[in-house]
């Protein structure tokens, strides 16, 4: 089966397009991978394992199947990889040699690390290719550090998307026909760190990246991303095609895109992959990880001198679908520019005390840090004890 494309003839549109299509593979003579291994109804399978034929990218431009055949687990641990221990026999997990490429194959083959998913034929990776899960869930650490039972939609903070990238023998090619010079690219991607990923870099060749979000808690926000691009359908249909370089469909003229794949690997599964992240509900704070009657004076505060409800408002705690200005919170405007809006979406306030670091671009460490922002931005007046109230609320979430 050849990929097909469709190009329309603007040359600005067309420049626009070598880039997406050098990640979606357009143009590319490589076959697609074969099918889903989902159903189109098994949203969670397509969360977990589908690639939606990305393997164009990920194994016959990035070569990443190369890479990983040499790499020990501890490494694939140590850039962030995460191993779901369901999903191999516990007296395997127990004396595997995690130091051996080997234990790698094997749990490829296994499909037991968590977002990536590989064909094994006589101990050698054919195919590899990438799913939401690799940065959108991770594991509770019930076995070791970074194995154990999958939690999805919790955002993987210790993955180092563009360290993996940077590490891919193929590299060079890909950067090459994005026309950005490849050494540039390395120091860019390897820049961003653990929990970052810049989902416009091989767009607009900027790099500035963002915080991997929680998948969770989504069932009634408005719009989606930081930026508030789209609904959830939207942002998981340009991520598949334009990032993950899945075989399918993505259209907006705002980004002035329209890249179609024939067969459309993706567009069939966003309805079950839409409801089962709407499934996906945020995680209650633990027991004892706040106080309690700090957190009640400083909901008063959250609703009050604080005018936090006034963005943070409903049951999820944002107003989206306004959208607000970055002069509005104190943020830095850079990511705002360069999005279809120009203006950034209230976060909503999901399982908030799970994921720091806080702020699209990570500038809050802590939920008092991000307190103090708005205190200083707002010109609130809060004191020491106001703050502190106002972060035990929020760790409360
Ligand atoms: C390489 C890492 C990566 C992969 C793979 C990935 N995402 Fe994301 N995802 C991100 C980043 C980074 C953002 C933040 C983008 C932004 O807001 O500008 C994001 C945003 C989101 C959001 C919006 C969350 C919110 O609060 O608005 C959802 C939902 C989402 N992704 C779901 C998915 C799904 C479904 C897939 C698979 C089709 C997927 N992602 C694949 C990195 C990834
Ligand atoms: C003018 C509207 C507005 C007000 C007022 C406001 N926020 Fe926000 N809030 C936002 C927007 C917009 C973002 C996204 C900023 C970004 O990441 O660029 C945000 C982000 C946050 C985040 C980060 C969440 C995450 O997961 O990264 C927290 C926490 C937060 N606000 C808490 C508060 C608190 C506490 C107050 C009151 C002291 C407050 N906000 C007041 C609009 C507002």
């Amino acid at each position: 089966m050849r990929t097909q494309s469709s190009v329309r003839t603007d040359p600005y549109l067309r420049s626009v397009l070598v880039a997406s299509c050098l990640v979606a593979g357009c143009s590319s003579d490589a076959p697609v991978a074969d099918k889903s291994p989902c159903a189109t109804n098994d949203g969670q399978c397509i969360f977990r394992h589908d690639t939606f034929g990305d393997e164009q990218l990920w194994t016959d431009t990035l070569r990443l199947h190369d890479l990983v055949q040499t790499l020990p687990p501890t490494t694939a641990l140590a850039v962030g990889l995460k191993v779901d221990a369901d999903a191999v026999p516990a007296d395997v997990l127990a004396s595997a040699d995690l130091h051996d490429p080997a234990t790698t194959v094997a749990l490829i083959s296994l499909d037991a690390v968590v977002g990536v998913h590989g064909i094994v034929e006589s101990g050698r990776i054919t195919k590899i290719g990438i799913t939401c899960a690799m940065c959108h869930s991770t594991v509770d650490d019930s076995v070791a550090p970074g194995i154990g039972k999958r939690l999805d939609g919790w955002p993987n903070r210790t993955l180092n998307p563009g360290a993996v990238i940077a590490l891919t023998p193929g590299l060079p090619s890909f950067t090459g026909s994005l026309g950005v010079d490849n050494a540039a690219a390395v120091a860019a991607l390897n820049s961003w760190g653990a929990g970052r990923y810049d989902a416009r870099f091989n767009q607009d060749k900027e790099s500035h990246p963002v915080v991997l979000p929680p998948a969770y808690g989504l069932a009634n926000v408005a719009l989606e991303t930081y930026t508030g691009e789209g609904v959830v359908s939207y942002w998981n249909a340009y991520v598949a095609v334009t990032q993950m370089g899945g075989h399918g469909n993505f259209k907006d003229d705002r980004l002035r895109l329209d890249i179609r794949q024939d067969p459309d690997r993706v567009t069939p599964m966003l309805p079950a992959l839409r409801d089962y992240q709407f499934s996906l509900v945020p995680p209650a704070a633990p027991t004892g990880s706040f106080d309690i009657a700090a957190a009640q004076r400083g909901k008063i505060l959250f609703e009050g001198q604080g005018r936090c409800s006034a963005c943070h408002s409903g049951a999820s705690f944002t107003d989206a679908p306004t959208l607000h200005a970055a002069s509005e919170t104190g943020m830095s405007a850079d990511e705002a520019r360069r999005s279809a809006t120009g203006m950034y979406r209230t976060t909503p306030l999901r399982g908030v005390w799970q994921h720091p670091p806080y702020f699209h671009d990570g500038s809050a460490q802590t939920l008092l840090n991000v307190v103090e922002h708005y205190d200083q931005v707002l010109d609130l007046g809060l004191s020491g004890a106001q703050r502190s109230d106002l972060e035990q609320y929020l760790l409360s979430l």
